[in-house]
C-alpha cells in the first residue's frame, strides 16, 4: 500500500510523516514518532487510554485515522510538560495520588486538560463526566477525581 506523506503539528512542532492509510493516529504516533505515551487499551474507542487533544477536542486517537490529522494540531501527552516543568494536571496527579498505572493514567490526564480547558472550575459532577470516556479496571477513581479538582484550585 503506497504511503500518504501528511503535514501536521504535534506537541507544537511541525511534523511531515509518511503513513498508509490505514494507520490509526494511535499507530502513527506510536510506532512513527516514537512517543508512546499514549496506550492502546481497547483499541474500539471505550478505554480513553489512548486519549490526545486534536483541534483543541479530545478524541480516541484508536478511532482516527492518521490521515485525518493531515493539517491539524495534535497534543500528546508527551506535550504537557513545558521548559522541564510539569503540567499542573500532571502535577496534581502526583500530589493527590492519582498517578495509578501507566495504562490508563496519560489519557485520564490528557481529559482532565481537556476538561479544565474548557471548564476551569468543574463540579465533581462535571470532572465524572469529563471522565467517563477513561475506565480504569483495577483501582477506582475517588483519586483521580480528586487530582482533578485538585489541578482546578491550583489554578485558580
Ligand atoms: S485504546 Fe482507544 S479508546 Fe481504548
Ligand atoms: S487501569 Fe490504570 S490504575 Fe486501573
Amino acid at each position: 500500500m503506497p504511503k500518504q506523506l501528511i503535514t501536521l503539528i504535534v506537541n507544537g512542532r511541525r511534523t511531515e510523516v509518511a503513513v498508509e492509510p490505514r494507520w490509526t493516529l494511535l499507530e502513527m504516533v506510536r510506532e512513527e514518532l516514537r512517543l508512546s505515551g499514549s496506550k492502546e487499551g481497547c483499541g474500539t474507542g471505550d478505554c480513553g487510554a489512548c486519549s490526545m487533544i486534536v483541534d483543541g477536542r479530545l478524541v480516541t486517537s484508536c478511532l482516527m485515522l492518521a490521515t485525518q490529522v493531515d493539517g491539524r494540531d495534535v497534543v500528546t501527552i508527551e506535550g504537557l510538560a513545558k521548559n522541564g516543568r510539569l503540567h499542573p494536571v500532571q502535577q496534581a496527579f502526583i500530589d493527590t495520588g492519582g498517578v495509578q498505572c501507566g495504562f490508563c493514567t496519560p489519557g485520564m490526564i490528557m481529559a482532565a486538560k481537556s476538561l479544565l480547558d474548557r471548564t476551569p472550575s468543574p463540579t465533581l459532577e462535571e470532572v465524572r463526566e469529563g471522565l467517563a470516556g477513561n475506565l480504569c479496571r483495577c483501582t477506582g477513581y475517588a483519586k483521580i477525581y480528586e487530582a482533578v479538582m485538585h489541578a482546578a484550585n491550583a489554578g485558580k
